[in-house]
C-alpha cells in the first residue's frame, strides 16, 4: 500500500507582466484576491487536502512570499500589545500554514522546467502541482479527489474541466476516453494551447497535477514546444502515449473555479468571491446590483 503523498509544488517565478505596474517591485502571487494574497488560497489548498510539505519555485524579486509564509515580529508584536487579536491571528495564520520550502528556477524556461526543479526535494515519491492563476473554491472537491484517484490508479492525475470551445486555445487540452467512473477518463492525448479552431476537445487542463515521479526522467528529455518553453503538457502526452508509469488519467472539475491570470478575469474572481463573503456580500450585492442596473 502506497503512503499518501505530502508534497506539493507550487510555480510562482513568472513576472507578471499582464499586470504591470502592480508587480513591478511585488511578485503577481502577492496580488490580493479579496483581502488575502493569491499565494495563499492555493497554499491552503494543499493544506486542505493534506500536504503539509510545500515547494514554491520562485524567482528574483520573490522574498515577499518568503515573508509572508514567516513570522512578522514586529507587526505581532504592535498587534499585541493593541490586543487587536483578530488582526493577529490572521497575520500569525499563515506562519505555520505548511511547511515551506524554496527553490529558484533561474532561467525562465517555462512550466515544465519549474517543474524539474522540484526534482531534489520531491525524491522518488508522486507529488501535487498547484498552479497558482487557478483558484479552486475551497469548497469544492477537486484535489483529494485526484490524490485518491493517483493511489487507487498508480498513474498522473491531471485536473480538466469541460471550456468553451472559443476559449479552449488558452489551454493544455485532452482527447480522452472514458472509463468506469463518471468523474474520471483516460487521456490519449494533450496538446499545449493549440491553435484556436483546431482543438481535439473541451476538456481544458486546469492548474492542478498529481504527477508520478517518473514525469521527472520524461521531462529532462523533453524539448522546448509551444513559446519555445519546456511544457509539462508536453511531458504528459509523452507518458499518455506510451503509458508510462501507468499512463495520465484526468479527473473531471465540475465546482467553481476562479482565473486569476489576467486583469479581466482577476476583477471577476474578486467580485465572485467578495459577494458571497459574509463580512462583505450583504453590503457589496445590493450596490453591485444597482450599480449594474445604472450601467449603459
Ligand atoms: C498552463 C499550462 C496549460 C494549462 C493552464 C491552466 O498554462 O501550460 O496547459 O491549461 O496552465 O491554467 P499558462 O496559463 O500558465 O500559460
Amino acid at each position: 500500500m502506497a503512503t499518501r503523498i505530502t508534497k506539493a509544488v507550487i510555480p510562482a517565478a513568472g513576472l507578471g507582466t499582464r499586470f504591470l505596474p502592480a508587480t513591478k517591485a511585488m511578485p503577481k502571487e502577492m496580488l490580493p484576491v479579496v483581502d488575502k494574497p493569491a499565494i495563499q488560497y492555493v497554499v491552503e489548498e494543499a493544506v486542505a487536502a493534506g500536504l503539509t510539505d510545500v515547494l514554491l519555485v520562485t524567482g528574483r524579486n520573490k522574498t515577499a512570499l518568503e515573508n509572508h509564509f514567516d513570522r512578522a515580529t514586529e507587526l505581532e508584536a504592535n498587534l499585541n500589545l493593541k490586543g487587536d487579536t483578530d488582526r493577529l491571528q490572521k497575520v500569525e495564520y499563515s506562519n505555520d500554514l505548511a511547511d515551506m520550502h524554496y527553490v529558484r528556477q533561474g532561467d525562465p524556461r517555462g512550466l515544465g522546467h519549474a517543474v524539474l526543479r522540484a526534482r531534489m526535494h520531491v525524491g522518488n515519491q508522486p507529488f501535487a502541482v498547484l498552479l497558482g492563476d487557478d483558484l479552486i473554491d475551497a469548497r469544492d472537491v477537486l484535489l483529494s479527489r485526484m490524490i485518491d484517484e493517483q493511489e487507487a490508479r498508480g498513474a498522473t492525475i491531471i485536473a480538466l474541466m469541460e471550456v468553451d470551445p472559443a476559449v479552449a486555445h488558452m489551454y493544455g487540452v485532452a482527447t480522452v476516453e472514458t472509463t468506469d467512473e463518471d468523474d474520471v477518463v483516460k487521456v490519449l492525448d494533450l496538446v499545449e494551447k493549440p491553435a484556436p479552431g483546431t482543438a481535439p476537445s473541451n476538456y481544458a487542463i486546469i492548474g492542478r497535477y498529481v504527477l508520478q515521479p517518473d514525469v521527472f526522467d520524461v521531462l529532462e528529455e523533453t524539448e522546448p514546444g509551444k513559446g519555445n518553453e519546456i511544457q509539462l503538457t508536453d511531458a504528459l502526452r509523452n507518458m499518455a502515449q506510451n503509458d508510462i508509469a501507468g499512463g495520465v488519467y484526468g479527473v473531471v472539475f465540475k465546482g467553481r473555479r476562479y482565473d486569476t491570470g489576467d486583469r479581466l478575469d482577476y476583477i471577476k474572481a474578486i467580485v465572485q468571491l467578495a459577494v458571497e463573503r459574509e463580512d462583505l456580500g450583504p453590503e457589496l450585492r445590493p450596490w453591485l446590483k444597482e450599480f449594474s442596473d445604472n450601467l449603459k
